[in-house]
């Protein structure tokens, strides 16, 4: 449970400045279908376990699928807050552990591709919800749309997932390039799914580094891997999280480890800020 008293203390307050700093990460791939909404959804559960306030964006804006995933039914999404009918507060449902989440909508082409004036819109509104939160993780859609280059560019950390499967790397490697190249991104978190042991989640990790490091200015830092598990397959079918269906699986003791390791300060990650930071910076991109 959160600390109510904890809660309502401020920076000011404190004298604590970092207390207020709200850690910003965007989950992306390149590929479809490699894990990305499953990493987000047990991750914020196991963070929120280990003391964090974690709020989940589902920017996945055309095929929104977070809420399906954990069994929530959300009456508002972000289509409600870009139409301006309600505040993204407004949308948050809460979820297993307690963790809070801001629904895509599915089935709107309209958001698949936001308008400059949507995505400040957006900003705006996803900088209203500091305080409100530790951790800010953001799922983001597959391929490489501007939605997703977008949510990427403003997060502090971008954790890209990557399977063994070759086709996955290739476009795990296309992400990377396109935001290294155009958006001058430097550091990424890699996480590797569905491996089957330690030597082949190291083996991918290795053959992404190997091409990154000829081509791109970039550091890819490796987060670890979850193993393919059939729980997660049973947990989706279920609409569980697997750190809830099979708290003893190997998936959910990799999520749980996962989330120590994502809390943990590692130098890969981009100068500390605030959510203000997040919407500074992609003002200053605008800018650019
Ligand atoms: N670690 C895993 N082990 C086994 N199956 C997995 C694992 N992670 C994901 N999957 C399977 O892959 C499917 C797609 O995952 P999902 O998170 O929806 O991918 P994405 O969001 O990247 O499109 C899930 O429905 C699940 O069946
Ligand atoms: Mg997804």
């Amino acid at each position: 449970m959160v600390d109510r008293a904890e809660e309502l203390n401020t920076p000011e307050e404190t004298g604590d400045v970092g207390a207020a700093v709200v850690q910003t990460i965007a989950v992306a791939s390149g590929k479809g279908g490699v894990g990305k909404t499953n990493v987000v959804a047990n991750l914020a559960i196991a963070m929120q376990r280990a003391g964090k306030r974690v709020i989940v964006i589902d920017a996945d804006l055309g095929l929104a699928n977070v809420d399906t995933l954990l069994g929530l039914n959300p009456t508002a999404s972000l289509r409600n807050v870009l139409r301006g009918e309600c505040s993204i507060a407004d949308t948050l449902v809460e979820g297993p552990a307690g963790i809070r989440l801001v629904p895509a909508a599915s089935g709107f082409e309209e958001l698949t591709q936001l308008s400059q004036e949507q995505r400040l819109q957006l900003l705006g509104e996803v900088d209203s919800l500091e305080g409100a939160c530790d951790v800010l993780l953001i799922d983001t859609g597959a391929g490489i749309s501007q939605n997703v280059l977008f949510f990427a560019t403003a997060a502090q950390e971008t954790l890209v997932v990557v399977t063994p499967d070759p086709t996955s790397l290739t476009d795990a490697y296309a992400l990377v390039k396109v935001l290294a190249t155009r958006y001058a991104e430097r550091e990424f978190t890699v996480l590797v799914n569905m491996a089957r042991n330690d030597w082949e989640a190291r083996k991918t990790f290795t053959q992404l580094t190997r091409v990154t490091e000829r081509f791109l200015n970039v550091g890819l830092t490796y987060a670890g891997f979850v193993p393919h598990d059939a729980e997660v397959v049973e947990a989706v079918r279920r609409q569980q999280s697997v750190l809830d269906l099979a708290p003893g699986s190997a998936a959910a003791s990799a999520f749980t480890a996962l989330a120590a390791r994502m809390a943990a300060p590692r130098e890969a990650v981009a100068p500390k800020g605030g959510l203000q930071f997040f919407f500074q910076r992609l003002l200053a991109g605008q800018a650019g």
